[in-house]
């Protein structure tokens, strides 16, 4: 480090004690690069971690340096430098999966009224069909349909603090419907939405799913976020029926997922292709084409189209979906076939943790 000339800069440089370590900064090997040039002196302190690297320590120990050199002649200039080997990367620090769950799908579009409640009831009961163990969260505090559709209309017991989901058609499901039962409306502002969407995560005994839906409600708000927030997600479907109105909101949909950092597991049409009942004619009531144009725009899958059929509707409003009758049911078929291609989108997906996004009320 150093030759004869610089011996009593060296010297000097021992009276320099590094508070937190109690050592001088010569012992420690933290003096590099020391030179004299033309009376300009250089001095590379080389701290060996990234967290020694504080603003305080560095102001401190050049304040000492200078002051311990004082004495030491012929310096005109002190040229010193630190250097520390960069910080490590954190890892993402996503949020913890739910005991038991294997895989945690949200359903959202960006428009109400297009089907996701239909599409999350029919696929959530095909999934339980086909074998797999799962669990339905309505996360539409403000409107959440997935009690009647399913049929229920129990209370659910609260078992040493957890809740007990309530069993349809084999599927578990949580909703506010079943806790709030009636027609009395929640007018709750972001923050409680939240914690509601935490109990309903964390606080319900869901046991062993490989499947847990999430039945979003319309928009990208704050459930979506704090859902974001709150779990790592497996991916995402979106429904969306043919029309620009529901596409134009779809797209944001999209985006907001994209932007969430969620995968997208693909894109359904609903309410695609209609068949008149009297002359047997398909009529395209809300278009048709849309959702697969936007599914290629975006570059997700196209999980299928679902026919609008007043028999969907019949069964949803009175508790009897179509899926329930089976994958041999000509009606509920499209819906098995969804139930497949979720089932091959999530053998490829792990779960994923999502940014985390500050809510604000
Ligand atoms: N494919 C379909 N054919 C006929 N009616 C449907 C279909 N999909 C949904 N519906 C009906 O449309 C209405 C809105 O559907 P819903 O699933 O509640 O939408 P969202 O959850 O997006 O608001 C419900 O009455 C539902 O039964
Ligand atoms: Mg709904």
């Amino acid at each position: 480090m150093a030759g004869p000339a610089t011996e009593p800069i060296v010297n000097a440089l021992r009276q320099v004690v590094d508070a937190g370590i109690g050592q001088d900064i010569v012992s420690l090997h933290w003096v590099h690069d020391l030179a004299m040039h033309e009376g300009s002196l250089h001095i590379t302190i080389r701290l060996p971690q990234a967290e020694l690297a504080t603003r305080e320590r560095m102001a401190r120990l050049e304040t000492e340096i200078r002051q311990a050199l004082r004495g030491v002649t012929d310096i005109e200039k002190l040229d010193l430098k630190f250097e520390a080997p960069a910080p490590a990367a954190k890892p993402a620090a996503g949020p913890a999966g739910i005991p038991g769950v294997r895989h945690t799908i949200a359903i959202g579009s960006g428009k109400g009224g297009v089907g996701k409640t239909t599409v999350a009831v029919n696929l959530a009961i095909a999934l339980a069909e086909m074998g797999a163990l799962t669990g339905l969260l309505d996360a539409d505090v403000y409107g959440p349909n997935v009690p009647r559709m399913l049929g229920l209309t129990e209370t659910p017991r609260v078992i040493d603090r957890q809740i007990e989901p309530l069993t349809g058609y084999g599927v578990k499901a949580i909703s506010m419907g079943l806790l709030n039962p009636g027609d009395r409306p929640v007018i709750w502002r972001g923050p409680m939405l939240h914690s509601a969407v935490q109990q309903f995560l964390r606080q319900v005994a869901w046991g062993e799913l490989d499947y847990l839906l999430i039945d979003l409600p319309p928009g990208t708000g704050d459930i979506s976020l704090s859902l974001a927030q709150s779990v790592p997600l497996s991916g995402a479907v979106v429904v969306t029926t043919p029309s620009e109105v529901a596409l134009e909101d779809g797209r944001k949909a999209l985006n907001m997922f994209r932007h969430l950092q969620i995968p997208i597991l693909g894109l359904v049409e609903n309410m695609a292709s209609f068949t008149c009942p009297h002359c047997h004619e398909p009529v395209d009531i809300f278009s048709h084409g849309g959702g697969e144009r936007i599914a290629a725009d975006f570059e997700v899958p196209y999980l299928g189209s679902l026919p609008l059929d007043a028999r969907v509707r019949a069964g949803g409003d009175c508790g009897q979906p179509p899926a329930c009758l089976g994958a041999g049911d000509a009606l509920a078929r499209p819906f098995y076939d969804l139930a497949e291609r979720i089932r091959s989108a999530t053998r490829q997906t792990t779960p994923h943790p999502a940014e985390v996004m500050t809510i604000r009320a």
